[in-house]
């Protein structure tokens, strides 16, 4: 018998930087990535009715596939509902992905950190929270951005990316006061690592991009018991809630080890 599989949830791509990261760490395990296409951007909801969709879809997917861990590998969605599905499936051990405040609030030497997220993330009671815990210190810039995830998409899948509009909305991160300058930018969405390159290059001064993904792949290994043998054979499949995967994203999963049953 084969383990249980580890469930990686997001709205889209974003969860994959995560999922490389944890196939790292567990080559052994078996992975169904969960990509909630259908819902995407989730940046873009109202959060009771955001809340009440993932927990429902969240139901279904548990029964369906039975994982030994869910990790909810997308910020908008932590940040809104992470505490909400502990609470709905006491028992299932959830790992979330949050804004790496604290890190960076450790880290910087000028004080100047900003998290760039979706509008959803920086709206959100929980990263306020996180700031005021963990960064009283510093001076913390929340930078929404309605269009980077989809730039990040559309760059995954057809390999393309407008390096004005990443510029344009990086800017924002970039604040110089009384001579210091921003030197920390946190990646809080887990689709921007995909676009970290163009970041720095479009960038106005060169800065610390943290990504949390290793991290969060850590974290999940910390809380699942060793391999019961191996799950060769049984291949890491890919998931998508509109049931629409064109021959652009399929190529891509396909890259990523993902079938899509
Ligand atoms: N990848 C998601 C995150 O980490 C967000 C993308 C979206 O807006 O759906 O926040």
């Amino acid at each position: 018998m084969t383990d249980r599989p580890i469930l990686m949830f997001d709205s889209g791509v974003g969860g994959l930087t995560v999922l490389r990261e944890a196939r790292v760490l567990m080559p052994d395990r078996r992975f169904v990535y969960v990509a909630d296409d259908a819902a995407f951007p989730f940046g873009a909801w109202e959060e009771p009715a955001l809340r009440t969709h993932i927990l429902d879809l969240f139901a279904r997917l548990l029964d369906r596939f039975s994982p030994a861990i869910s990790v909810i590998a997308c910020n908008t969605a932590s940040t809104l509902v992470i505490d909400a599905l502990r609470e709905r499936f006491p028992g299932h051990p959830f790992v979330g992905t949050v804004p790496a405040v604290k890190p960076a609030a450790e880290r910087t030497r000028s004080g100047l950190v900003s998290v760039l997220a979706t509008p959803g993330t920086v709206k959100r009671q929980y990263t306020r929270d996180l700031i005021s815990k963990w960064a009283q210190k510093c001076h913390v810039r929340l930078v929404g951005s309605d269009n980077l995830a989809g730039l990040a998409e559309v760059y995954m899948r057809e390999g393309f990316v407008d390096e004005d509009a990443v510029r344009a909305e990086i800017a924002p991160c970039f604040i110089e006061r009384d001579g210091q300058h921003t030197d920390i930018v946190v990646l809080a969405c887990t689709h921007y690592p995909f676009l970290v390159n163009r970041m720095r290059k479009t960038a106005p001064w060169p800065v610390d991009w943290i990504d949390p993904a290793e991290a969060i792949a850590r974290r999940a290994m910390s809380l699942l018991p060793p391999v019961n043998g191996s799950s060769q054979g049984e291949p890491d499949i890919a998931v998508f809630t509109s049931g629409k995967a064109d021959f652009a994203v399929s190529r891509l999963m396909q890259g990523f080890g993902l079938t899509i049953p």
